[in-house]
């Protein structure tokens, strides 16, 4: 069983897939709740903000160790619907960070064929950060290597409601009846439509949540808590929870 002791791969060996990580049993999806850059910065005595800036590198490490090992599709919770309750400053800061890293990174997403994708309730969000996501899904949406989705004023609930009001309106109007609504039809109506489920979802900071992400999509993934504080989640992190989840037995229901 891999656990958060399990002896790391040298570092020239997590530059590309470890040889004890199977190549054909790679999750084709991995979802992640980064969590604790909070209590990673608090722990430093600095401002919280300082551990979303650090954790955004640890996220652009991620994005290309996913490259490296060649895992094509990457999901991670940036900012929840619940996320606006926090102190206002906060809040200014993640949107201000989302739209300059997005500003900062797009050649490079774009040199590297990762196809980048925002999903939530977009409408909401300020508009230069709308421009900048728009531009951005726009200019790397033909990209083919990694498919990186940020879930940024989502909320698993709020995108079934959507995903409802959107079918009742179709039987409504006469396009669809109720015995055509089966699971492939819901899925047709979430954000993630066309996305596998993810097979591995990685929550760090050891909390046992799930959080309202991803409600639907996460039915039958594994799920691996790490203690690790998110700003330190790197490649020998990453490498574990792979492991764990190579270890793991997945029945979907069946014996
Ligand atoms: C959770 O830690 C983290 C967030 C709410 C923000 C995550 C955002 C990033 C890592 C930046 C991503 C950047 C882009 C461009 C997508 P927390 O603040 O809840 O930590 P705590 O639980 O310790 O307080």
């Amino acid at each position: 069983m891999a656990t958060e002791s399990t002896p790391l791969p040298t570092f020239q060996q997590l530059l590309s897939l470890p040889p004890s990580l199977d190549r054909q049993k790679l999750p084709r999806h991995v979802a992640v709740i980064m969590d604790g850059n909070g209590r990673w910065a608090r722990q430093k005595g600095l401002p919280r903000i300082v551990g979303h800036r650090q954790g955004t590198e640890t996220l652009k490490e991620l994005l290309r160790c996913c490259k490296d090992w060649g895992i094509p599709a990457l999901t991670v919770y940036a900012f929840s619907t619940e996320n606006w309750q926090r102190p206002r400053e906060e809040v200014n800061f993640l949107m201000l960070l989302f739209e300059t890293v997005l500003g900062q990174e797009l050649a490079q997403l774009i040199q590297e064929d990762v196809r980048i994708q925002f999903i939530g309730s977009l409408s909401d969000l300020p508009p230069s950060l709308r421009e900048q996501i728009q531009r951005a899904m726009t200019l790397t949406k033909d990209n083919q290597s990694l498919l990186f989705t940020v879930a940024t004023n989502y909320g698993g609930r709020q995108e079934l409601v959507q995903a409802c009001q959107r079918i009742a309106m179709e039987v409504q109007c006469g396009n669809l009846t109720v015995d055509e609504i089966n699971g492939q039809l819901v899925e047709r109506y979430l954000y993630t439509s066309g996305l596998p489920d993810p097979d591995l979802l990685i929550r760090t900071s050891g909390e046992m949540r799930i959080s309202n992400f991803l409600l639907w999509q996460l039915a039958y993934s594994e799920i691996y808590v790490t203690s690790t504080l998110w700003p330190d989640f790197d490649r020998g992190q990453f490498y574990r929870a792979l492991l764990a989840y190579q270890q793991r037995e997945r029945r979907f229901g069946k014996l």
